[in-house]
């Protein structure tokens, strides 16, 4: 990490690690934080930046053993669940009901699968992407905005934050599956902010292009390491977890009045969805 960079973390976990504190119920509270899609890639450095602010965290994903080992290292305290199984999610809320207040839904599980054309696309890879990244989010919604609603009741504000795409924006060919259920996952969210309108209770969207995640595209193309990898392969700085990271710790952290509708954030190597510079960035000059 660069030194200029750790220091303006440092000052920020300073300045922002006494905002994460709250008064709750007549005593001062840490502000909770609910984070999906924890166990990896972009959650699991949501949960790092949020510890490391003072905020407490619980984690959400399905591999118990990744959280149990993120929750050792950050002081986060997990709880495994599998979003699409509905049940799962009712005892998920259930347990956060009981352990305490929620002042944020951070929303980043999901993912995608294939890169078939419409016309030779698998239903079923099809369906799980529009259950992980839809109706995962629908679930989470419906069952924790009564928790946040508590929260902000005794706080003054809640928070909620989705991690859709650039994908969401602009569809290309072997997209379909993905942007149509990024972009639907999309809509859902500004809807969402409409019919809360007049509550204290931000909703912002984040819409990253390249994140050059552990997982992400290895899931996508079923495991292929070396196709995965061709990805990012020249491609002078992809996002890192981090990056998304460091602007959903910002919205969060930011003044109450302040809602991110939507940040668009792309590699600076990536000008449009199709259009990916590859080899080192280069000042063009006359001669
Ligand atoms: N990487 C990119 O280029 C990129 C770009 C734009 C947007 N995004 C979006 O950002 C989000 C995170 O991406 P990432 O790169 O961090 O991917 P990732 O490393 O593959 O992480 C996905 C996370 O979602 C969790 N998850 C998946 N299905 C789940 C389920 N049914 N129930 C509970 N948790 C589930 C996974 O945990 P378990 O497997 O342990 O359940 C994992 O923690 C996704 O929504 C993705 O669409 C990614």
């Amino acid at each position: 990490m660069r030194p200029d960079k750790r220091g303006e973390m440092l000052r920020n976990t300073r300045m922002i690690g006494l905002r994460a504190g709250t008064s709750y119920g007549g005593g001062m509270v840490n502000r909770r934080a609910v984070v999906t899609g924890a166990s990896s890639g972009i959650g699991e450095a949501t949960v790092r930046a949020l510890r490391a602010q003072g905020w407490d965290v619980v984690g959400v994903a399905r591999r118990a053993e990744r959280l149990a080992v993120l929750d050792e290292q950050t002081g986060s305290r997990s709880i495994a669940c599998d979003l699409t199984d509905a049940d799962a999610v009712s005892s998920l809320v259930d347990e956060l009901r009981r352990t305490g207040p929620v002042h944020a839904l951070v929303q980043v599980a999901g993912g995608a699968r294939g890169t078939d054309s419409v016309e030779g696309g698998s239903v079923d890879d099809w369906q799980w992407m529009y259950d992980a990244n839809v109706l995962s989010t629908q679930r989470l919604v419906a069952g924790l905005l009564p928790l946040l609603r508590l929260a902000a009741q005794k706080s003054g504000h809640a928070d909620t934050v989705f991690v859709t795409s650039t994908a969401a924006q602009v569809g290309y060919p072997g997209g379909g599956g993905y942007n149509a259920a990024k972009a639907a996952e999309s809509m859902l969210v500004k809807v969402l902010r409409q019919e809360l309108n007049g509550e204290p209770i931000r909703v912002v969207e984040v819409a990253p292009g390249l994140v050059h995640t552990e997982e992400f595209t290895l899931n996508r193309l079923r495991g292929d390491r070396i196709a995965a990898e061709a990805v990012y392969s020249g491609v002078p700085e992809p996002l890192l977890g981090e990056d998304v990271a460091d602007v959903i710790a910002y919205a969060l952290n930011a003044p109450r009045r302040v809602n991110l509708d939507l940040v668009t954030m792309r590699p600076v190597a990536q000008s449009a969805q199709h259009l990916l510079a590859r080899g080192p960035l280069q000042v063009r000059t006359d001669d």
